[in-house]
């Protein structure tokens, strides 16, 4: 897959380079790895800088749209409203919320509360309380680029527990971002997020992960967070895919609301809290594109 093309041809990125000058040392360093028997990103998953331009684009929205809600999020507010604000903002900002309508999601966001682990369904029935945390996780459309990101917000009074699992949650992010470098292992990440998340007495769940993204919403490859250091996809620059650890207070185990067919929960009730970068490796560690 590696091997079709001469130095001196065009290289395969698209950015008009001679190959030799462009991901040549790269695709021989991905080779060696290879022939080793590790699992190595195709080049689907390397970005060209073009793509990356488009991303980074995307991301700025998606940025843009969360900082907005900040703004406006308060108690008495119902999820319905943060889903129409959000649809509106996207819009204006010249995107499309990328979630409304995937797979049949009915909603331009995820809004997920206290035991509500992800995908939670925004409705106009669901008000914040007082002391809630809820994820609001907003996947953007720019130009034909996708980019994915979610923060958590605490609501008033919040329970010094709550206020220690979202924390927690965010510093799982920063651990991830410590692996996030190039010849690393997407299980270097796994297992540091893990650990940690085990040495504050929290669980993370197994079934939902990360993923690739950019030219869809989900890509290759699949983030997990129970995986073992040295172990899954190799890190190359030009990857770019999210991490989106979810934490839970109590076990591990996740229930699917099968009414909505959604919505995922904790299995034991407790809360889950989750925040959500989308990363880029670069040569020299990362950039994060939406946050
Ligand atoms: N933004 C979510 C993620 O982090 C994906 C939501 S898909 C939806 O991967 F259909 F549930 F909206
Ligand atoms: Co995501
Ligand atoms: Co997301």
């Amino acid at each position: 897959m590696y091997n079709k093309l001469e130095r001196n041809d065009a290289c395969w990125c698209g950015s008009g380079k001679k190959y030799k000058v462009c991901h040549f040392n790269q695709d021989e360093r991905i080779k060696l790895y290879k022939s080793k028997g590790c699992i190595v990103p195709n080049r689907s998953m390397i970005k060209s800088t073009a793509q990356i331009n488009g991303i980074r684009e995307s991301g700025k929205v998606n940025i843009e749209i969360l900082d907005y809600i900040t703004d406006q999020i308060q108690i008495g507010m119902s999820t319905g409203e943060i889903d129409r604000l959000i649809d509106h903002k996207t819009r204006e900002l010249g995107g499309i919320p990328a979630t409304l309508g995937y797979d049949g999601f009915p909603k331009s966001v995820c809004i997920s509360i206290n035991h509500e682990v992800c995908h939670g369904i925004p409705s106009d029935k669901v008000i914040l309380q007082d002391g809630d945390i809820l994820n609001v996780d907003v996947t953007t459309k720019v130009n034909g680029y996708y980019s994915d990101s979610s923060r958590m917000y605490c609501l008033g009074n919040v329970s010094a527990d709550r206020l220690r699992l979202v924390d927690a949650a965010r510093k799982a992010i920063d651990v991830g971002l410590e692996k996030a470098r190039a010849w690393n292992f997407l299980g270097d990440i796994g297992q540091a997020i893990n650990d940690f998340t085990r040495s504050m007495g929290y669980s993370v769940v197994k079934e939902i992960g990360g993923h690739g993204v950019g030219i869809e919403m989900h890509e290759e490859p699949y983030v997990s967070y129970v995986s073992k250091s040295g172990t899954e996809m190799l890190l190359v620059p030009g990857m770019v895919f999210t991490i989106e650890p979810m934490i839970n207070a109590g076990k591990a185990g996740v229930i699917l609301n099968k009414a909505n067919g959604w919505t995922i929960s904790t299995k034991d009730g407790k809360d889950s809290a989750q925040w959500e970068v989308t990363v880029l490796i670069t040569d020299s560690g990362y950039e994060i594109l939406a946050y």
